[in-house]
């Protein structure tokens, strides 16, 4: 039997500054995990984690469907790897997300015959499912997105079967439920898409509604899921300052920017391969490599981008990129499948890029 020597890492980023030290007046500076990396199956990867970032958050691994994926069964060992693997490296550890309409099982909302079920038997799941999964990690994950995505472009409540079944309080009773779980961790609001201003707007009436009935929110998180040119920095910059008058922390919890012509991020996910010749080619441009010009685009908006931020570093708690290489970011296959985009500061080899030089500079 050939025994493989374990992959010793190599730390592709040598010769460059760390980030979170570039950002350790300012803010946390944090990268979201996938599966693999929390398994320790890409340790490039990890090593770019453990050299840049003080803060973590699981891409996948505590949402509902992968934690709780039947009743009464929890699936742990991932998720006890990913906070072994922070408190290892005295990370800022975060959990995503608690109460979320999207890759929550059906079962969760039915009896087990299929019917919907009534709003206290929805609460009561609602409770075990935050107690378990927050009671265990209790004083270890500092901060939680305890409710995502909960409103609509237009400001309403999203349609979702948490609204239908439980009404517009399944939000507060969710914070209600995680602030006794576990007292002492900060709670979060996490949303994406504020340059709609009805939306931004509707998530401010929400927090200040909660705010009005002694619940606490320690933090709206902004995902930042941005192109290269939309939203416009001074969109933003506006939204920003509207969200920080709740007097919370404000952070960029999911932060990339698609190298990419514009999309809306929750269109109805499709293959590449169903479009035209044509259509193609302009939402896949650069399916071998990045031409430089747009490699530099990429950089001046990272660089704005963060000096905004920086501007802004009293209302910023912390940065998170929604992964750490191109090669991981869900915008290769969401909502478009079969795509190549640049969205990271770290290429398909995990080296890094002109964006990540300048952000260094600014
Ligand atoms: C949302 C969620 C994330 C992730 C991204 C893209 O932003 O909060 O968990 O699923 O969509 O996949």
């Amino acid at each position: 039997m050939i025994n493989t020597p374990a992959r010793t890492a190599t730390n592709l980023s040598a010769g460059r500054p760390a980030l979170k030290n570039i950002f350790k007046d300012d803010f946390y500076i944090g990268a979201a995990l996938s599966l693999d990396q929390i398994l320790g199956k890409e340790p490039d990867a990890m090593a770019l984690v453990e050299k840049h970032f003080n803060t973590i958050t699981p891409e996948n691994i505590l949402k509902w469907e992968e934690v709780h994926p039947a009743p009464g069964k929890y699936n742990f060992e991932a998720a006890d790897r990913y906070v072994a693997l922070g408190e290892k490296n005295k990370m800022f550890i975060i959990g995503h997300t608690l109460v979320w309409f999207h890759q929550t099982p059906d079962w969760v909302f039915q009896d087990t015959s299929g019917k919907p079920i009534g709003r206290e038997a929805l609460l009561e799941r609602m409770r075990e499912h935050i107690f378990t999964v927050m009671g265990r990690y209790k004083g270890r994950i500092h901060g939680w997105d305890v409710v995502n995505e909960a409103i609509t472009a237009e400001g309403q409540f999203r349609k979702s079967k948490w609204l239908e079944i439980i009404g517009e309080d399944y939000v507060l009773k969710a914070f209600e439920f995680a602030r006794q779980a576990d007292p002492d961790a900060q709670l979060y609001y996490n949303e994406y898409d504020f340059e709609y201003r009805p939306k931004c707007e509707g998530v401010i009436r929400l927090i200040k509604n909660l705010q009005s009935k002694g619940v606490r929110v320690d933090g709206v998180g902004i995902q930042g899921h941005w192109f290269l040119d939309h939203p416009p920095i001074h969109e933003i910059e506006s939204y920003v300052l509207a969200l920080s008058q709740l007097g919370v922390k404000l952070m960029i919890t999911e932060m990339d920017v698609s190298a990419l012509p514009y999309y809306p991020v929750d269109a109805k996910a499709v293959d590449i391969s169903s479009f035209d010749a044509e259509s193609q080619k302009k939402h896949n441009p650069y399916p071998e490599v990045l031409p430089d010009s747009v490699q530099n685009a990429l950089a001046r908006r990272y660089a704005d981008l963060f000096a905004l931020f920086r501007k802004h570093r009293d209302k910023f708690s912390r940065v998170t990129f929604w992964g750490i290489h191109d090669a991981q970011s869900w915008r290769n296959y969401l909502p478009i499948r079969g795509r190549t985009d640049y969205p990271m500061l770290f290429d398909r080899h995990c080296k890094p890029k002109p964006a990540f030089d300048a952000i260094v500079k600014i």
